[in-house]
């Protein structure tokens, strides 16, 4: 009852906030941008009150009450202080200097960056005492996905078997276009749709509803929490049974992106996080790009929820990660077990294969003719006839494969074979599903050119794609197109956190099921994980989870080889490409030791370097003090740095641990003390790791790793990158 009441209030209150939103349109100065005013933790625990206060001060700001509420887009209210609001610049300065504004910035937009990726993680769901088992898939544990809504259709959102909604949700089922209260369930137990702030354009043609216009939010839910789905395919392809990570989990949906391109507003994504810390969700998992920092996402952790952002996909550049704040946890995008070969045979009956996602829904059995057509970009078809023909085209930097097939179909062409360095971005081709769109390295390339000069009439035949799964397959490697570290805006970081599976991932869009890529792919999948650990370890803290998720991280195949990134050159992976390594579920659920932070100690990290970083440079306010699983020391100087951490023991009572140290090339690494024991009164321990740089170079990182061992196979590794310098102020550019 007390929560059906709380829940009609919050409704109301966003109802008005857009028709305030809408009328703010017709009145306020034409000259008003919208800002997102972040005044930290709240002051009341009413909502209403805190509310009141944020009307209170626009009014005194613009001079009336309603000139206020015309101004004001989204008041947060339930876990933090702030709202967003249309205003001038000089207002929003004005604003600025009032003591209890801790920021103001304006709205930005942001971006939106299975079958077999779960067996491929050891989460299969066959395999008895393992997490899922032990976890019971995730029950009880509510997931909250910040993305492009939902299309509750999907069979992967089937609530059949489920049980009452758990009595703590406080959410609600928020309706509109093609959305009514029964598409909520006892799967998606809650949704919401935030308009405020989003361009025009980005909602022509969208669903005025938690309805998922783009796909892109299904995707990612149905990889988090989807439900167990047997016997689902693209054409064919990847078969199999399709589930999410903790397939019995709730569903929390919000939705704050929109439009094809899915684009999410700053101020829509706070108004999101905000809900979702009031609704009660466990794990958020947000599957696009904010650069710095978004207030609300701390508020989250400190009331206990795990938030999960993706890396980007600005790989395989250095310096490209995003969402590098240390209380999240970031996920870098790896390859799995899987390819998808494709056989191309020339005329001369040689067989070559290529990747690709081809299949015709009729077999043409013959050959077709064949052309080279360059880098396919406009003007190298010109002069060329194409018509009826597969063109050869070699990938140039400004030529994009979606690119380079419309120029082809522009001209006339019935299908490509593109030559590039791998990109690990094949569902590329899957639009153009009717015509076959073949990727080839620039060896097999060159084999088809030499065919192609030396003939007077050079003949291709595309075969349909099969695909190959299991050990054969090189694998996990992390994709080309994971953003790297180390973080800009937080060099003393060590980003991303973990790399999860990200390439060409089967999930749930609208009905049916499709390939897609990216760290949008991989985000989900750890909170999945994250999900089942929750529920296997209800009292673990979002630090703990991380650090479980962290700590048992594989570096190595299923080979003993150490993984490798892809990129040019591919080159073994460091902490930069993946973090901890390659994530390990069941390693994970019993990590022995956790590195635990309370969340005061981020706020500190917090008000130091976002709001007075002119202030931070003693030791006390730096970085590598946090009690993160992982060390980065961007400046190692002549003198020793010592930083100390604190483990907690979550494993046996009795338990000794010995260090082993990898020390990273060029510095001397020591810890004291190199052993911990632990027992029924001592769960905590703390250490200190002291690093002296061996040699004089400027601007150079190097690698190394912290791992506390017991005589029970537990192996608690942190990764630790080092960069010594001589001079303070160093770029690294060339
Ligand atoms: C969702 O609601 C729409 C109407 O708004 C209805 O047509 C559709 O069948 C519902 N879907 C589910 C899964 O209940
Ligand atoms: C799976 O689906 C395909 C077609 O979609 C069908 O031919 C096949 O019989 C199905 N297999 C099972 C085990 O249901
Ligand atoms: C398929 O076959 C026909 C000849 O029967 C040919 O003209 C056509 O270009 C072929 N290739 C493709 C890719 O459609
Ligand atoms: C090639 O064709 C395109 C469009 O048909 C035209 O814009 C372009 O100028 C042409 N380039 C050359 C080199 O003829
Ligand atoms: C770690 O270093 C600090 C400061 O240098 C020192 O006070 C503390 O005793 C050291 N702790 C251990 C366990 O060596
Ligand atoms: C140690 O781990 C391996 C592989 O994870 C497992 O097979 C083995 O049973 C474990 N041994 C003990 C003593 O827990």
């Amino acid at each position: 009852m007390d929560s059906r009441r709380s829940t009609s209030v919050v409704l109301l209150l966003s109802f008005l906030c857009l028709h305030c939103f809408q009328s703010s349109l017709l009145r306020v100065d034409a000259s008003s941008k919208l800002y997102i005013v972040y005044l930290g933790e709240k002051k009341h625990q009413d909502p209403n009150v805190v509310t009141a206060s944020h009307h209170d001060m626009l009014t005194s700001l613009l001079g009336s009450k309603e000139e206020a509420l015309s101004s004001i887009v989204y008041s947060y209210k339930h876990g933090f202080s702030g709202f967003a609001a249309m205003l001038t610049e000089s207002q929003a300065a004005k604003l600025a200097v009032l003591p209890d504004v801790v920021s103001i910035k304006p709205n930005r937009y942001y971006k939106a960056h299975t079958t077999r990726s779960w067996d491929f993680l050891g989460l299969s769901n066959s395999q008895p005492g393992g997490l899922l088992e032990k976890a019971k898939y995730g029950e009880g544990v509510i997931v909250g996905v910040v993305d492009s809504g939902i299309w509750p259709e999907s069979k992967s959102f089937d609530d059949s078997g489920y049980d009452a909604i758990p009595p703590r949700w406080k959410g609600v089922c928020q309706t509109g276009d093609a959305f009514d209260a029964n598409n909520c369930s006892k799967k998606i137990i809650g949704a919401r749709w935030y308009t405020g702030g989003v361009a025009p354009e980005d909602l022509k043609g969208e669903f005025f509803s938690p309805r998922d216009f783009a796909g892109h939010g299904t995707h990612t839910a149905s990889t988090a929490a989807g439900g167990l789905v047997s016997n689902v395919s693209f054409h064919g392809l990847g078969a199999g049974e399709a589930r999410g990570g903790a397939p019995h989990a709730r569903l929390a949906i919000y939705k704050a992106c929109w439009g094809i391109g899915i684009s999410c507003g700053g101020a829509a994504l706070m108004a999101a996080v905000d809900d979702a810390i009031h609704d009660g969700v466990d794990i958020l998992s947000l599957s696009l790009t904010v650069f710095y920092e978004m207030p609300g996402t701390l508020h989250a952790v400190a009331n206990g929820i795990t938030v999960v952002f993706s890396a980007g996909n600005d790989g395989p550049a250095p310096q490209t990660v995003s969402n590098a704040v240390p209380w999240v946890i970031t996920v870098a995008a790896s390859t799995i077990d899987r390819t998808f070969p494709t056989v191309i045979t020339l005329g001369n009956s040689r067989r070559l294969v290529g990747q690709s996602i081809y299949r015709p829904l009729e077999l043409n059995n013959s050959f077709t003719e064949l052309v080279y057509g360059s880098s396919c970009d406009a003007n190298s078809l010109n002069n060329t006839d194409v018509v009826g023909k597969i063109v050869l085209c070699y990938a140039l930097l400004e030529v994009s494969l979606p690119n380079a097939v419309s120029n082809v179909v522009n001209a006339g062409g019935v299908g490509l074979i593109f030559a590039q360095y791998t990109v690990n971005l094949l569902e590329n081709v899957n639009p153009f599903n009717g015509i076959p769109c073949v990727l080839v390295d620039f060896e097999i390339a060159r084999n088809i050119f030499t065919y192609l000069e030396t003939t007077s009439n050079p003949l291709v035949k595309v075969s349909p794609t099969t695909n190959v799964v299991g050990n054969e397959v090189l694998s996990p490697k992390v994709a080309a197109f994971s953003s790297r570290g180390p973080s800009a805006a937080f060099p003393g970081v060590l980003k991303p956190d973990i790399a999860a599976p990200g390439v060409s991932i089967l999930a749930a869009t609208g009905n049916g099921y499709q390939f897609n890529s990216g760290t949008s792919m991989a985000c989900p999948h750890v909170s999945g994980v994250a999900a089942l650990l929750k529920s296997l370890h209800p009292d673990w803290s979002p630090a703990a989870i991380k650090s479980a998720i962290v700590t048992t991280a594989s570096v190595v195949d299923a080979y003993d080889l150490a993984i490798e990134a892809e990129g040019t050159p591919r080159k073994l992976a460091d902490p930069f490409d993946f973090g901890g390594g390659h994530i390990d579920p069941n390693r994970a659920a019993d990590p022995g030791l956790v590195y635990d932070i309370d969340p005061k100690d981020y706020i500190k990290f917090f008000n130091c370097n976002l709001e007075q970083s002119d202030r931070c440079d003693s030791a006390e306010g730096s970085l590598y003090y946090l009690n993160l699983p992982s060390v980065a020391i961007p400046n190692l100087k002549d003198a020793a740095v010592s930083v100390s951490r604190t483990v907690t023991n979550v494993g046996p009572e009795n338990a000794k641990y010995k260090a082993v140290v990898e020390p990273p090339p060029g510095v001397k690494m020591t810890v004291e003390p190199p052993f911990l024991t632990f027992n029924a009164h001592n769960k905590v321990e703390t250490f200190n790791l002291t690093f002296v740089s061996t040699r004089r170079i400027q601007g150079d990182y190097t690698f190394g790793s912290l791992t506390w061992s017991d005589d029970e196979n537990h192996s608690v590794r942190i990764p630790i990158a080092i960069r010594t310098v001589i001079e303070d102020f160093y770029s690294d550019t060339a």
